[in-house]
């Protein structure tokens, strides 16, 4: 496929559309970018439901942003109760095991779950500002936990299931949670992935934790402590269905996300209330083109961000049914995720590039084998799409009728930022596309200037947007530096970009040490930190490597302390290592043991060679201020060793 293949929207599809050809998108631009606070004043006054209005609709003192102030809302009332008069009986959560199991729960049974719960929460004392953590499987009771929570008021922060105990230890103490809710277990690939033990270890250095709630999913033998653990089912035993949502501030914490940045300790991102609900709503609209009858299927986990806006919180704002499923995509088969679209007749399908090159490999005989008739639109998130991999998402799974929207957006961003209205932009595979109205991005050089078209430079969003990050909890000034100081006053996202001839933007990956493996954000430095806590390691460097499935790979340079090791060994523990001490899925691919790691004369390790070693197996860039090259030319000659 070319490079500058363009798919305009099918006739068909723009006459149903919300928003119908690019004069209406350009319009919608205009108006936003002309009087940004009526723009967004208007759509959260017909979207969302407020308990009281708000004093003034912004408040700009950077970093620090406030939307809808002193407005009064509530999160879990706009996802649940004011649904209930007209789609009380519509399914909200449409869950499926990994074993096959498969629940329809409604709106009206999603207000009675999500209230109980919030009773329990309530008689264990939890009360509005009050933190809890969240690891669970991808089962039905963890949306319920956190819009049990919001209902409260209380601050939720997930914390992925693949994380280990160590790292799930690190995000408890960072927040000073009081309480942990889990599960025995789930199901991945037809086996258990135990999470109450990893609780157990990590809590043991928690004094903070009064409370671990467990929900029973798997019903393996697992150990409840006396007094600080208890059932979720037994709590419940007698609690009332009827819980009334609290009334919260807009700019009240909704959650804390952990994501890695460029240091080893990973930064909690805080989300509000008023001002996220509205922005990922409105783009769930924009982008998903959202109809009441659709069935929509966002693939991410709810411990990352995706999972937050666009499996919980957007489509249940919206009123939608969203799809969730446990499992792995290739259990039992290959065909899993495109036999759960023919079962659930699912009409949107929003994935990863990493599951869809996953699927590719294995072939076109698994979507063949089931209908695929009922998706009318794709999506995609996370990383870069590249046009192969387009070309056979829209080919094969979209059968040349379905538009991608590709979806750039972070952790930081809460909702989507650079994406296409599908009714109005014309597609370029690869290019995530125009910024949605409201949001003024744009790529400029190291002192904040514009850059000529399809020049690289960095990607900047001038103007606060309602679901921008509000902080790193407990660091502002983490927070200030981080984001706001490169180029003073302007949110930095930290990823390089161009934009072409027709403004269209291309993004091409992050410009700070942080990895993009699968779709998951990793820092080079908190897998270095994990490596160097080993006992045999003396320095580690890593980088991410090119990798044909999975983007990147995690590449690490490491040198040993003396002694003698048995080196295959120890490269398998090593890898076993880190995937104990941050997670699984941040297992290196690569171990590669050097005498010496080229750094500059100041001692600082020079990243950019090895990472230009793995991904062009040469070097070639500026080495006049390495300290010793005979380190690199060592370095890449084991690239011929391979
Ligand atoms: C990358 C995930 C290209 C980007 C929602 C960003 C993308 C980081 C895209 C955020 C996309 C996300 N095209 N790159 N459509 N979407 N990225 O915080 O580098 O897990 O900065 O949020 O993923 O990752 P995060």
């Amino acid at each position: 496929m070319s490079e500058n293949a363009i798919f305009p929207p099918s006739p068909e599809f723009v006459s149903k559309a919300h928003v119908q050809g690019m004069e209406q998108y350009r319009k919608l631009y205009r108006e936003a970018a002309g009087n940004p606070e009526a723009f967004w004043a208007d759509i959260a006054k017909r979207e969302i439901h407020w308990f009281e209005p708000w004093d003034h609709v912004f408040e700009w003192n950077p970093p620090f942003v406030k939307w809808f102030a002193g407005a009064k809302t509530n999160a879990a009332y706009n996802c649940i109760d004011r649904h209930l008069e007209a789609r009380g009986d519509k399914v909200a959560i449409l869950w499926e095991g990994e074993p096959g199991d498969v629940r329809e729960i409604t709106y009206k049974e999603l207000h009675r779950l999500v209230c109980r719960f919030a009773n329990v929460l309530k008689a264990r004392g939890l009360k509005t500002g009050d933190r809890a953590i969240v690891y669970m499987p991808m089962v039905p009771e963890l949306p319920v936990a956190l819009l049990a929570c919001a209902r409260l008021g209380v601050i939720h922060s997930v914390v992925f299931g693949g994380f280990s105990a160590e790292a799930l230890k690190a995000r408890i103490q960072d927040l000073d949670a009081c309480m942990v809710i889990t599960a025995d277990g789930g199901w991945r690939r037809g086996k258990e992935v135990r999470l109450k033990d990893a609780v157990d270890e990590a809590v043991q250095e928690c004094p903070g934790v009064q409370n671990v709630i467990v929900h029973q999913r798997t019903k393996s033998q697992i150990p409840m402590r006396e007094g600080r653990d208890h059932w979720w089912h037994e709590l419940e035993e007698g609690v009332s269905d009827d819980c009334p949502a609290v009334p919260v501030d807009s700019e009240h914490p909704l959650y804390v996300l952990y994501t890695s940045g460029t240091t080893g300790q990973p930064k909690g991102i805080l989300h509000t209330t008023g001002g996220y609900l509205t922005a990922i709503l409105m783009t769930m609209k924009w982008v998903f083109d959202l109809r009441e009858e659709d069935v929509y299927w966002c693939t991410a986990d709810i411990g990352w961000v995706t999972g937050h806006s666009y499996v919980v919180y957007a489509p249940l704002a919206a009123g939608a049914t969203t799809v969730m499923y446990e499992g792995a995509p290739d259990y039992p088969d290959y065909g899993r995720f495109w036999q759960t679209v023919a079962k659930h007749k699912v009409s949107i399908f929003y994935s990863s590039p990493t599951a869809i090159r996953a699927l590719i490999k294995q072939g076109e005989k698994w979507p063949a084998m089931h209908d695929l008739s009922s998706l009318r639109l794709l999506g995609s998130v996370g990383e870069p799409i590249n046009p192969a991999a387009w070309e056979w998402y829209y080919r094969v799974i979209g059968k040349n009728r379905c538009p991608i929207v590709d979806t750039w957006w972070q952790t930081e961003t809460g909702g989507i930022l650079i994406a296409p209205m599908p009714g109005a932009v014309p597609l370029k595979p690869g290019s995530g596309t125009l910024p949605l109205p409201g949001i003024i991005a744009e790529v400029v050089d190291f002192s904040g200037n514009p850059v000529a078209a399809n020049q690289e430079g960095f990607l900047i969003i001038k103007r606060p947007w309602p679901s921008m990050i509000r902080t790193i909890w407990g660091d502002p000034e983490r927070f200030q530096q981080q984001y706001f100081s490169r180029i003073p006053g302007v949110y930095f996202t930290g990823d390089a970009a161009r934009q072409d001839e027709d403004g269209y933007f291309w993004i091409l990956g992050r410009v700070d040490d942080v990895m993009n493996v699968s779709g998951h954000r990793l820092s080079t430095m908190e897998v270095e930190s994990a490596l160097v806590r080993h006992p045999a390691v003396a320095e580690a460097a890593v980088v991410g490597k090119p990798h044909e499935i999975t983007g990147q790979a995690v590449c690490c340079f490491v040198t040993l302390k003396a002694g003698d090791y048995d080196l295959p060994a120890l490269n398998k523990e090593l890898r076993q290592w880190v995937a104990h001490e941050i997670g699984a899925f941040a297992r290196p691919e690569e171990i590669r043991f050097a005498e010496a790691l080229p750094k500059t004369r100041s001692g600082k390790i020079m990243r950019r060679l090895l990472r230009e070693i793995v991904t062009t197996r040469t070097v070639t860039g500026d080495v006049t201020t390495l300290e010793d090259l005979t380190v690199v030319t060592r370095l890449a000659a084991q690239n011929d060793e391979e």
